[in-house]
């Protein structure tokens, strides 16, 4: 679910998403629209689905990055109650500035406050609810190191790497290609492994990584957890491909 944000917010004026079908790929400029954080809690109040269910928070657009701490607070709060895991949306590349918060002392700061908030509602619902930080994929590897750094001190329960890419690469041929936003799909696939792979050596099996970014086969899902994570996750493949998508990730992955 998500990304949500504690008040409700329109997002980007339409259009803002693109499909590139001959490249399986989407370009999105959402911009977090969404009814806030208390009608998604009041909704999952109500839901009767008894599976895993993460709840994605973020920040609102007019937020000041400053202060942003106070917004993912604010979800955690909230969500907490209702999320089997909740993931920290550091890296939407259509929320100005929210990518700065994937540097040391912004990362510091944040996940700082998240885990000790975390621990005070563990205690309060008598149930640990995981936290996990979501990354870009347009980071090098000083940048990836340091953030493996921050997860380990900070004791984060896992990672998802990663979210879509400001890159055009594999799409420079597309009319839509000069289209702003997140770039995902197919093409995305080999950016996004390669954050698996130097987050796998930095973390050294001491939290999970979960694998997002280009998903379009059950070969590629298998090709996901090879370069050393643990979990899955795919958005745009099931767009194209539909759910029979899950079944052959499921098959291939059987290992
Ligand atoms: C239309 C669209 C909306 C998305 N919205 C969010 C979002 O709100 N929060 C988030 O963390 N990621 C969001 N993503 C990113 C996906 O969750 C995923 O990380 C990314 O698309 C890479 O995976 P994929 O190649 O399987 O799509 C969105 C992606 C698309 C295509």
């Amino acid at each position: 679910m998500g990304t949500v944000t504690p008040r409700p917010q329109p997002g980007n004026p339409k259009p803002r998403l693109f499909r590139l079908a001959e490249h399986q790929a989407i370009i999105n400029r959402m911009g977090f629209n969404n009814d806030g954080v208390e009608a998604l809690c009041e909704r999952l109040a109500h839901v009767r689905y008894r599976g895993i269910l993460g709840v994605n928070i973020g920040k609102n657009f007019d937020t000041p990055i400053e202060q942003a701490v106070d917004d993912y607070l604010l979800c955690l709060d909230k969500t907490y109650p209702v999320a089997s895991y909740i993931a920290i949306n550091i890296s939407s590349p259509n929320t100005k500035n929210l990518r700065q918060l994937q540097g040391v002392s912004e990362l510091d700061a944040l996940l700082g406050a998240l885990k000790s908030r975390q621990t005070a509602l563990a205690d309060q619902y008598g149930n640990y609810v995981p936290i996990v930080l979501k990354i870009a994929p347009d980071l090098d590897t000083g940048q990836i190191n340091n953030i493996a750094d921050a997860l380990r001190r900070h004791r984060i329960d896992a990672v998802i790497a990663t979210n879509t890419t400001l890159g055009r690469e594999g799409v420079e041929k597309s009319p839509l290609a000069a289209e702003a936003g997140g770039l995902s799909g197919s093409p995305l696939f080999e950016k996004s492994t390669a954050v698996i792979r130097s987050l796998a050596q930095a973390l050294a099996g001491e939290l999970p990584i979960i694998a997002a970014g280009g998903i379009t086969s059950g070969k590629r899902a298998r090709a996901k957890l090879e370069a050393g994570a643990t979990l899955v996750q795919i958005y745009s493949g099931l767009i194209y491909s539909g759910p029979q998508l899950v079944a052959e990730c499921v098959e291939a992955t059987n290992m």
